[in-house]
Order: C-alpha cells, then structure tokens, then sequence
C-alpha cells in the first residue's frame, strides 16, 4: 500500500504540532471551559479526563495505527486494515469525510466570528471605535464575509502540502498558542474575583453528577482528540514508520487536555472577574448565559471594564481563538483533500479549490438559513456521527484486524512493545471494554 513519494510529516516534533493541532482548537477554548461552567465545573472536569484516558486515548491510537498501516488517504487506509469489507471501508471513509466536512462547514462561521471580534479589539486598541459594530453584531453579510476570509485561510495553507503548509504552520503557531495562553491565565488571576471562579472549577459538588454530564464529557473529549473524522487517520498516514504511536498519542491526548484543563483556569476565573466587574454572567433563573453569549459578549464586556489593558488581552484572547482554531480547520480540510488527490488523482491545488470550495458553499447556505441549520448540522455531526464513526473504526482494529497484523505496524518504532503493560491491556481493551463504555455512556 505504501507509495514511496507521498508526503511524510518531516520530524516527529512537527507531526505532534500538527496533530496537537488538530486537537487544540475551538473545543478546548471555548467547548471544554463552557460545558464545565455549566455542568458544575470540578464534576465535569473529573468525568472527562476519564473520558480522555479510558476512552478517547486508546481511540487515538487505534485511529492513528490504522492511518499508519495504510500509508494512505482514509479511505485506501480502512480498506487495507478491512480487505474482506472492501465496500464497507470505502462507505465508512465516505462517511467520515462527508462529516468532517460538515464540521468545517460550522466551524469556519464560528471561527469567522472570532475574526470579527480580534478585529474589532485591535480597532479599539488603536482607539478606533466607528464602524466596528458591523464586526461583532450578528449579521448575514457578517457571517458570510468573515466565514469566507477564514475558509480561503484554511484552503491557503492546506495547498501548501503537508510538510511546507500543515506542519510548517503548526510548529509555527502552536508555541504562540501555549505562550499566549499562559500570559492570559497569568493576568486573569491578578484580577478581582478570579479566585470564586477557580473554586467552582477545582472543587467538586457531586450533585452535578449526571448521565448526561458523563454523555456530554465523552462527546467533548471526542470532538476535543478529533476522533471519528478520519483526521487521526489522515496525520498518521503521514507519520513515519519508525515513530512510536501509542508515546506519540499519549502526547497528542496530553498537550490537548492541558490546553482544555488550562483554558478552564482562564475562562471561569474570567467569568467571575467579570460579574465582579459589573457584568451579568447568570441568567435571572440563575442559570449560567448560554455559551456563545459567554464568549462573544461576556468576556468582550469584561476586556472593556479594563480599559485599554483590556483591549490589549482582549485581542490576545480572540487570536489565540483564531490560531487554535485554524491548526484544527486545516487538518479538516486535509482528509477530503487527500482522499481527491489520491483517489481522483486530482492535483492539491485543484482539490483544495474544488473541496475548499463546496464546504464554503455549503457553509454559506448553514449561515443563510442560520436558524434552522446551524444547530441541526452541529449536533447531527458531533453529538451522533463522531461516537458512531470512532465505535466503527475501534470495531475495524479490534475484531477485524488481526493481533499479528496490529502488533507488526506498532511494533515498527516501537520494538520492545511484546514486553510492555501496553501491549497486554490494549488490543483486548479497544476490543471489548471501548465499545462497551460506549454504548453504556450512549444509551444513558
Ligand atoms: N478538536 C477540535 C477542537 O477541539 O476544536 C475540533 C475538531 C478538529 C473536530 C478536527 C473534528 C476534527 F476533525
């Protein structure tokens, strides 16, 4: 299956950036701290990192071996590990780019709204504050135009390739990210009131403890690791033969929950910063704000209580937004992309025009008819389809592929595996207990 000329990631460092890239986005900034403000903060953080480790990890690795095996796009890459299911590998590989693709499709109008608000910060920063409502008001032509820039970024670096365009961007904004994030959550904690929000975030209240807390934690940490889109199998097609998969994913799964973990230090305390300077943060129910109005209206109220220091994070918190969102986009736009050019045989710059294209235009139909298809697309794609895809794939490495085969592409980079606690507990764990926590968290 493998083909000597296809793109490789150029070092092991680039391809965790890259990966961690993927991972690191939206979710982890915005997703994880939000779900976790609203589901009783310690509670949720504890459900999901258990979600991370029991559940997701072995999940990555799987994702990636299968990728690793196949040296291929998704596609070729379920059909090497599923020879007998010719016709199913290729439907689940379908289904897996059509729904990624769907992900970017919603994605890219909230990145685009991202946009907007860094826009409009730098524009205060500089004490211009005509014509920035247009920004950050909700708009069509808003949504439209911002989605747009964004998508033609993510297309910009995708045609790049693999080594000169992902990973060069995401060794190249990844560090920024973590450095920027933490001289925010530095400067959060100097502020009044942070540490109320700390305490709801680190100290436990049971009664939180929910089904559908645990239901929510595990489809977080799916969307979080980029699970059951293909995107994992995608980047470890591009990994080389001699790199050890399961440290790898380990890295992978760590760097992005510290960054979820991290963000839930800033955005809490950021929260109550902000009701201490004024700002509603809870509903008159009692309730804590819907998570965008969070995002877009109560830190942005909260940047403004401070001035122009204010305006300065305020711009730095909606890049560091945009840079996490972009490592993510681009690796979303790699698995149709690579499945045309191999599969079509369609030159990069073609596909990416011809696939960057359709997801911008189906995109722009979800921001026309905003109301009705936003929320459909959203919950269609991560709350059912990811789960679903990630059982599929978890069911192709643990039952159809045979042990001998498994441990032939995990031994290469990692020769002493036989030996390790790794290799005893993982085939049979992905094999039985992953679909079987599945399920059980599913059907709660
Ligand atoms: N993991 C990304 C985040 O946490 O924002 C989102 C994501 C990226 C989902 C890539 C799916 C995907 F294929």
């Amino acid at each position: 299956m493998a083909s000597s000329s296809r793109s490789q990631f150029s070092s092991r460092f680039g391809f965790i950036m890259a990966a961690a890239g993927s991972a690191v986005g939206l979710g982890n900034v915005w997703g994880f701290p939000t779900q976790a403000a609203s589901n009783g903060g310690a509670v949720f953080l504890i459900v999901y990192l258990c979600m991370v480790f029991l559940l997701a990890y072995p999940m990555l690795v799987a994702e990636m071996t299968i990728g690793r095996y196949g040296q291929s796009n998704a596609i070729r890459s379920f059909r090497a590990g599923w020879p007998k299911g010719q016709l199913g590998a290729i439907l689940l590989g379908v289904v897996g780019l059509v729904v990624v693709s769907l992900i970017l499709s919603f994605y890219a109008i909230v990145a685009g709204w991202l946009m907007g608000s860094f826009a409009d910060s730098g524009m205060n920063l500089f004490g211009i504050h005509d014509h920035t409502h247009w920004l950050t008001t909700f708009s069509t032509s808003r949504n439209l135009i911002l989605m747009v820039t964004f998508m033609l970024l993510t297309m910009y670096v995708v045609r790049n390739g693999v080594a000169d365009g992902i990973e060069k961007w995401s060794t190249r904004l990844m560090p920024l990210l973590f450095i920027l994030f933490f001289v925010l959550t530095a400067y959060i904690f100097t502020q009044d009131g942070a540490m109320e929000g700390l305490k709801m975030y680190l100290i436990p209240d049971l009664s939180h403890l929910t089904p559908e807390l645990c239901v929510s934690a595990m489809g977080q940490a799916f969307f979080s690791l980029s699970l059951g889109v293909c995107v994992m199998t995608t980047y470890g097609s591009y990994l080389k033969k001699d790199a050890n998969i399961p440290k790898t994913a380990a890295q992978v799964a760590l760097i992005d929950t510290g960054v979820a973990f991290t963000a839930g230090l800033m955005v809490l305390p950021a929260m109550f910063v902000a009701k201490q300077n004024g700002v509603q943060i809870f509903s008159d129910t009692g309730a804590l704000l819907n998570s965008d109005t969070l995002v877009f209206d109560v830190l942005p109220a909260m940047f403004n209580t401070m001035g122009i220091v204010g305006a300065l994070v305020g711009a730095i918190f909606f890049l560091l937004m945009i840079i996490a969102a972009l490592t993510s986009s681009i690796s979303m736009l790699e698995v149709p992309v690579s499945c045309a050019t191999e599969e079509l045989k369609l030159s990069r710059n073609k596909a990416v025009l011809f696939i960057g294209g359709l997801i911008t235009l189906v995109s722009a139909i979800v921001v026309v008819n905003f109301s009705d298809l936003f929320g459909l697309v959203v919950t269609f794609t991560t709350v059912y389809s990811q789960p679903i895809i990630a059982l599929l794939i978890t069911l192709i490495v643990g039952w159809i592929w045979n042990r001998n085969q498994i441990l032939g592409e995990l031994k290469q980079g990692c020769p002493d595996i036989e030996q390790g606690w790794f290799w005893k507990i993982w085939p049979w764990y992905v094999r039985v207990v992953c679909p079987i926590l599945m399920l059980l968290v599913f059907f709660a």
